[in-house]
């Protein structure tokens, strides 16, 4: 197979004698051979996931030099909502999201990031929302050694006063190999653009739902710019 498609990762001590495989970005030891199985097994099952035929309908939202946004609504034909759902289930995966049920299945939009290669690289799914809790920043605390724990940590402080919203995005999620290419930042915008007809949401009526770390920093600067 095309397991040899690898190479070494030169990330210093963290990772040493690990190897990114170039196809799936997952990280792993080659050395050790449980390792080797698990990757093989997440291998198969990503690309498959990420797999984009196409379809003779597809609702095209945008077009990108290096890609294609496609929309996906609860009403599509089974094959394009199977396809949302086992892409929000690798997401979901990868966020560490067990079986959380999706609030109301037909408010949901499902956008896909697809590459010129035919692979999903980055997916958004985005409810209606009324109402969304403003996430506060964080007091200037002293440099602690506990810094990287609370950096880390989900709960961030949320304002206890809702405020209006519109468009709740529940995931975002980028292909690990293609992030900071500005994929995130452009179905953000895209969304912004086709949620509502006739509107373009300003930033303040869409929300981010239970941010991690990388959705808070992207979200951060979004919305600041
Ligand atoms: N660290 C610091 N700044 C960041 C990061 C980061 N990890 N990611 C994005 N930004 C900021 C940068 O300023 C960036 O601009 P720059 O690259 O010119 O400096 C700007 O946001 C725009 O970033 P994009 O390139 O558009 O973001 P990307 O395509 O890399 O996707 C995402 C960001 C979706 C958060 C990606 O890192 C990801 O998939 N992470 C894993 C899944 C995840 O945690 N998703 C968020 C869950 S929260 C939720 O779904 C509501
Ligand atoms: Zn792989």
């Amino acid at each position: 197979k095309d397991f040899k498609d690898q190479m070494i990762i030169d990330a210093g001590q963290k990772h040493y004698g690990a190897i990114i495989c170039k196809s799936c970005g997952m990280i792993y030891t080659a050395a050790s051979p449980e390792d080797e199985a698990q990757h093989i097994q997440h291998h198969q099952r990503f690309l498959e996931g990420i797999k984009y035929v196409g379809w003779k309908k597809e609702r095209v939202v945008a077009e990108f030099w290096d890609g294609k946004m496609v929309l996906v609504l609860p009403d599509d034909p089974k094959y394009a909502i199977k396809k949302a759902e086992d892409v929000r289930e690798l997401v979901d995966n990868e966020l560490g999201f067990k079986q959380i049920v999706l609030s109301c299945p037909s408010k949901i939009k499902t956008y896909f990031f697809v590459s010129n290669e035919r692979k999903i690289v980055g997916c958004l799914i985005a409810e209606q929302i009324k109402q969304a809790f403003r996430v506060l920043s964080e007091p200037n605390v002293p440099q602690s050694p506990n810094q990287d724990v609370l950096q880390h940590h989900r709960a961030w402080r949320c304002s206890i006063k809702p405020e209006a919203a519109i468009c709740g995005i529940s995931r975002i999620w980028v292909f690990s190999l293609m992030r900071r290419r500005g994929i995130a930042r452009r179905m953000v915008d895209v969304v912004r653009n086709t949620f509502m007809y006739g509107c373009y949401l300003s930033t303040d009526e869409i929300a981010f739902s239970d941010p991690t770390p990388d959705g808070k920093l992207f979200a951060t600067k979004y919305c600041q710019t």
